[in-house]
């Protein structure tokens, strides 16, 4: 795939067409000084730029410097195309303000209202040691060695001022962003993505996903949240079909609501079959939709398989990302009402995090939170 812009009022990576591939990373900011951050920051927006344009990390290359120093590159995308990569960045609440309040960088005013930790929800079992982080970085690819590359040099470019906290690697995306895009299948089988915010409709974004009006640094922004699902793969495969489409409200063939005959057929709550609702109040679908949620979130998650968990069976998931602007109003609002989910038997969340997504690198002397610092 060719280079996708880095450059823009919104970061690429959003509504971006959402590649195959994902290596998600957040870190823990290590350094307490403002200005090795900034630097580091503006070093990281320079080699961003250049990786997702398909060139080295740095200006010298992997093989064309110094003998007798490191390379700037680590060398494993040479040869490579830009595999459409987009690295996405985001803040965490802790890089405003610590868990014990520290202000590290000065920057704990400037924290927006919208960027709190997110509320506990019933039967999440989440790990602390992969959840939160002061920074995340989100790096698509179509090709799995380019984005691995891509964060592996900005782990490299940030040693000794940032450490990694935790990475997800997903192997397959679960959404479409755009409507030129097909529809994927998530490891339940279904097609995921059929119902999700498009980059066509623009008017939507404008009030779902990007930050405006506020006059702050995160004008054009968007707040990202992140969720480890682990799928329980062995429990659902033994479910009657039926009963899996029940579960998620879509037939499983062509993704059609159920009662209806083609993907793209709009819902129709009011369906009947033999005198039953033909999709479920209790279905993922029904819960889900922005008639029953009262809101819409941008989904881009993609599906893992981190091998096994040791009593046989598959360590196995979805990675679940969605922007919106105000993660109050967006995964939060959705994620309660899905607590009467019938899909909540076979999922278990084990991680999160939300961050907040600044606008766009204008051009070439811009860079990652230069609005924020
Ligand atoms: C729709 C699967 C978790 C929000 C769907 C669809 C599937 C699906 C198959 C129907 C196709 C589509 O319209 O995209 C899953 C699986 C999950 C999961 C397997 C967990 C492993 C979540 C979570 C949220 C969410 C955690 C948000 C809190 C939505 C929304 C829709 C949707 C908003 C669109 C509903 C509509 O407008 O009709 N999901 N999902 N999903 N899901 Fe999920």
């Amino acid at each position: 795939a060719d280079a996708v812009e880095f450059h823009g009022d919104h970061q690429a990576g959003v509504v971006t067409p959402a590649q195959d591939r994902l290596h998600f990373v957040a870190f823990d900011v290590i350094t307490d000084d403002r200005d090795q951050l900034v630097r580091l920051l503006q070093a990281w927006t320079d080699a961003a730029r250049r990786m997702t344009r398909g060139q080295d990390a740095g200006p010298v290359g992997a093989v064309a410097g110094n003998e007798y120093a490191p390379p700037d590159d680590t060398g494993e995308a040479m040869g490579l195309p830009p595999a459409g990569l987009t690295l996405t960045i985001g803040f965490g609440p802790t890089l405003f303000r610590t868990a014990d309040g520290t202000d590290r960088f000065g920057i704990a005013d400037r924290q927006p209202a919208e960027l709190v930790e997110l509320p506990a929800f019933a039967g999440d079992e989440l790990r602390p040691e992969i959840s939160g982080g002061d920074l995340c970085i989100q790096a698509c690819a179509d090709d799995p060695q380019v984005a691995v590359h891509a964060v592996r040099n900005l782990a490299r470019i940030g040693q000794g001022l940032v450490g990694v906290r935790w990475s997800q690697l997903g192997f397959g995306r679960t959404s479409s962003t755009s409507s030129d895009q097909t529809t994927p299948r998530n490891l339940f089988g279904f097609k995921d993505g059929t119902d999700n915010l498009k980059a066509q409709q623009p008017a939507t974004l404008d009030r779902f996903v990007w930050v405006s009006g506020t006059g702050s640094w995160m004008d054009g922004g968007s707040y990202l949240v992140s969720r480890r699902i682990r799928m329980l793969v062995e429990v659902w495969d033994r479910q009657n079909l039926r009963d899996q489409q029940q579960t998620i409200g879509r037939t499983k063939g062509s993704g059609a609501p159920l009662g209806r005959t083609a993907e793209f057929d709009p819902v129709d709550f009011t369906a009947q079959v033999d005198g039953e609702p033909a999709v479920p109040p209790t279905s993922h679908v029904f819960l889900a939709h922005p008639t029953n949620s009262g809101t819409a979130i941008l989904r881009r998650g993609y599906s893992f398989v981190d091998g096994s968990d040791g009593l046989g069976r598959l360590d196995a998931g979805l990675f679940f990302l969605c922007y919106q602007s105000d993660p109050a109003t967006g995964f939060v609002q959705v994620q309660r009402n899905l607590r009467t989910d019938k899909l909540n038997e076979y999922v278990q969340h084990t991680s999160s995090a939300v961050f907040a997504c600044p606008p766009g690198v204008t051009d070439e002397d811009d860079w990652w939170g230069s609005g924020l610092f």
